[in-house]
């Protein structure tokens, strides 16, 4: 009888509206959890700031002190206080007494994944991590285990839920930055302080992630190229739309090869125009979506809701079963692969392609101009459209494929033309052959 085995102790750190969802699934169906673990899983405490703020948690299972639940009897930590302390000593410390943990503290596992994996090698535990990107979508496992016999290539995909709202926006709408990201945060899309989104932070950490499973490598935070949305404007949004292309916040973790032919992975988050057609385009609002492509599975496509406490709860809750399924038949789930120890490459050699949109004077030798100073940086143009408007004309370039360092000088030396009167947008083109 399961309900008769030793039941799995189950302690939660934090309990935000995640947390609570945990704990109300748990309650809700003790039944159905016992019996896809193979044991009763019984919630032995629950570490808050405020106790009096969670009526919801049964008074006798709430504490203000996490370090004792982690010392304590449990088999499981589930962490969900989030930042880098207390989290980072308080899941050593559960690693390191042989607790196995589930955690969704993306910025945790970007800084200081390797150290936390090496614990639970070291003393037989688990560590769980899938609501830690892209919430309820399973991304993490099918990376680390459906595809651990595949070769992935490129993982290319909407991480952040209210970046891709702001856009998505803006993209309906025509109105600017400033006014949606208020908008956004009145209707509850956006933090009182967004800037761990807007700024990239959080996509930043999820690339991290992403790229580490992918290619079975460690990439922290540090080695991810970051620009956040807050330099979209209407203009660079009217820009994409002119050219059936819509603007999103991607998070680009790729397979390359440096120019002695060793590999090497780049990881980058920057906004970038997708042409309208590409499955990425169609994620709106606060969904994520990431697309992979791997050598033998071609391209796989994954979508749902990337935040929120019912869809989050579900990975953690998933991750919950499997590290305590571990438990009952004393093993381990599948541990960290870092073996490919692939080097990061800069986002200067990161081969890229630029839009760029300027004001010039409408006069002879103006577009051979610009095209020279494209031409003397190696860069190659694909598209180049024109419109006069009287003495001044817009002239819309769009390049093939050069190294970013390259195309970020050729728009500095554009800027410097005499007969370029202003550079009105420039952004990267993402999602089409070069
Ligand atoms: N703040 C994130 C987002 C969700 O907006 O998508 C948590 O990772």
């Amino acid at each position: 009888m399961i309900e008769e085995r030793q039941p799995i102790r189950v302690a939660l750190l934090g309990c935000g509206t995640v947390g609570t969802e945990v704990v109300r699934l748990l309650h809700e169906y003790p039944a159905e959890y016992a019996a896809r673990t193979g044991a009763p899983v019984h919630v032995t405490g629950v570490a808050v700031r405020r106790p009096h703020k969670h009526p919801e948690v049964p008074e006798r299972l709430l504490t203000t002190d996490p370090a004792t639940l982690v010392e304590g009897d449990a088999d499981v930590v589930v962490e969900l206080i989030g930042g880098i302390e207390p989290a980072r000593s308080l899941l050593l410390r559960a690693l390191r007494a042989g607790k196995s943990v589930v955690t969704a503290n993306k910025a945790l596992l970007a800084e200081h994944g390797s150290e936390l994996y090496a614990a639970a090698d070291e003393n037989g535990a688990d560590i769980y991590f899938e609501a830690a990107v892209a919430g309820a979508i399973p991304l993490l496992r099918p990376l680390r285990e459906s595809l651990a016999g595949d070769r992935i290539n490129r993982v290319m995909g909407i991480v952040n839920g209210t970046s891709n709202y702001i856009l998505s926006a803006m993209d309906a709408t025509g109105a600017g930055y400033a006014e949606t990201l208020e908008e956004a945060g009145r209707l509850g899309y956006a933090e009182a302080d967004p800037t761990a989104d807007v700024d990239g932070f959080d996509a930043a950490s999820k690339a991290a992630i992403l790229a580490s499973l992918a290619f079975h490598t460690r990439v922290t935070a540090s080695d991810v190229h970051r620009e956040g949305i807050s330099g979209v404007g209407a203009g660079e949004i009217q820009a994409a739309r002119a050219l059936d292309r819509t603007v999103k916040l991607l998070a680009i973790c790729e397979r390359v090869l440096d120019e002695d032919g060793t590999e090497a992975v780049s990881a980058r988050v920057h906004p970038a125009m997708i042409p309208r057609e590409h499955p990425l385009a169609g994620v709106s609002g606060a969904f994520n979506a990431v697309f992979v492509e791997a050598e033998s599975a071609g391209q796989l496509m994954f979508y749902g809701q990337g935040a929120g406490g019912a869809p989050t709860a579900s990975a953690v809750l998933g991750d919950l079963v499997a590290a305590a399924r571990n438990v009952v038949v004393s093993g381990k789930g599948p541990r960290e692969s870092a073996h490919a120890q692939l080097p990061a490459r800069s986002m200067d050699h990161t081969p890229t392609r630029y839009h760029m949109s300027l004001d010039v004077a409408d006069k002879p030798g103006v577009l051979s101009q610009v095209a020279a100073t494209f031409n003397e940086h190696d860069v190659s143009i694909s598209v180049v459209r024109q419109e006069g408007r009287g003495e001044d004309a817009s002239l819309v370039v769009v390049t093939h494929t050069a190294s970013d360092a390259a195309l970020r000088s050729t728009v500095e030396k554009v800027a410097q033309l005499p007969s370029v009167h202003e550079v009105v947008s420039v952004m990267r083109v993402e999602g089409e052959r070069s």
